[in-house]
């Protein structure tokens, strides 16, 4: 463990760098079970060998070449169904992280909160709640990003790293202490009450907003045509199919590439 110098007071100030582990989530959330680590925790290493996406898919990262990193978060000023605030929170400190190393290129957040590089995915996000009645108590924001993988999986549908976007190799940390300022920045926004500033700013960053995309119901899976309007304050998308409004939530509805 140790102490870092960056721009943030608080998130990665104490970083537990791990020469190689299952998953930084999961790590964080045993430690969350067996002590109380202070808030801006950050776990980082340069092999996660179990990496978890969304949805219980798995998150695959070459050694060293990438970040993969979970913080600790309290966001006890937060109600339970305020959380989507933290994950756009989250989704636009990781936006202007590769928006600020890579010029030129079109940058969006699929909602919920993917990041993209035109077309192609660049980063992922995994967030886990627990909560105290109706708040949030404790928060491990996971965070993946390709930086300076060269070559994926063919099973992979689309993934880009920063380096094939600009081709150049990265430094891992100054990416980490940039992430580490802009979070702290987009929290304590949260914290101050700002929301809506966010709000606006994530839906000017949304990819394929205002154009025809398909998407899967998953109830009866079922594929639509529907045009992204925005996001409502609760994190539902809100889509136009066939000229009517429809709102949905992560459960019920599937980006289809
Ligand atoms: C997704 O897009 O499906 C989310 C991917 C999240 C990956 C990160 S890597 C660091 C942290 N630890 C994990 O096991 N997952 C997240």
């Amino acid at each position: 463990m140790k102490e870092q110098d960056s721009n943030s007071l608080f998130i990665g100030k104490v970083q537990i760098r791990l020469d190689s582990v299952d998953s930084t989530n999961k790590f964080a959330k045993d430690l969350l079970s067996k002590t109380t680590p202070i808030e801006g925790t950050v776990i980082r290493t340069d092999r996660q060998f179990a990496g978890r996406g969304q949805f219980g898919s798995n998150w695959a990262s070459d050694e060293g070449k990438n970040i993969t990193i979970s913080v600790i978060l309290f966001p006890k000023f937060l109600l339970a169904v305020q959380q989507f605030y933290l994950s756009m929170a989250v989704s636009l400190s990781v936006l202007e992280i590769i928006k600020s190393n890579i010029k030129d290129k079109v940058v969006t957040i699929k909602w919920p909160n993917d990041i993209y590089v035109n077309s192609k995915k660049i980063a992922g996000i995994l967030i886990e709640n627990t909560l105290n009645g109706i708040y949030l108590k404790e928060s491990v924001i996971g965070i993946g990003i390709n930086v300076n993988q060269e070559y994926f999986s063919s099973e992979l549908p689309n993934p880009t790293s920063i380096f094939l976007e600009t081709k150049q190799k990265f430094d891992l940390d100054k990416i980490v202490l940039q992430l580490s300022s802009s979070l702290e920045r987009h929290y304590n926004s949260l914290n101050a009450a700002k929301p809506m500033d966010m709000m606006i700013e994530y839906q000017n960053n949304l990819y394929r907003k205002g154009q025809l995309s398909n998407f899967k119901i998953i109830e009866n899976g079922e594929i639509v045509q529907g045009v992204i309007q925005g996001i409502e304050e609760n994190g539902l998308l809100v889509l136009i199919i066939n000229d009517l409004i429809h709102k949905f939530s992560l459960k019920q509805i599937s980006f289809l590439l």
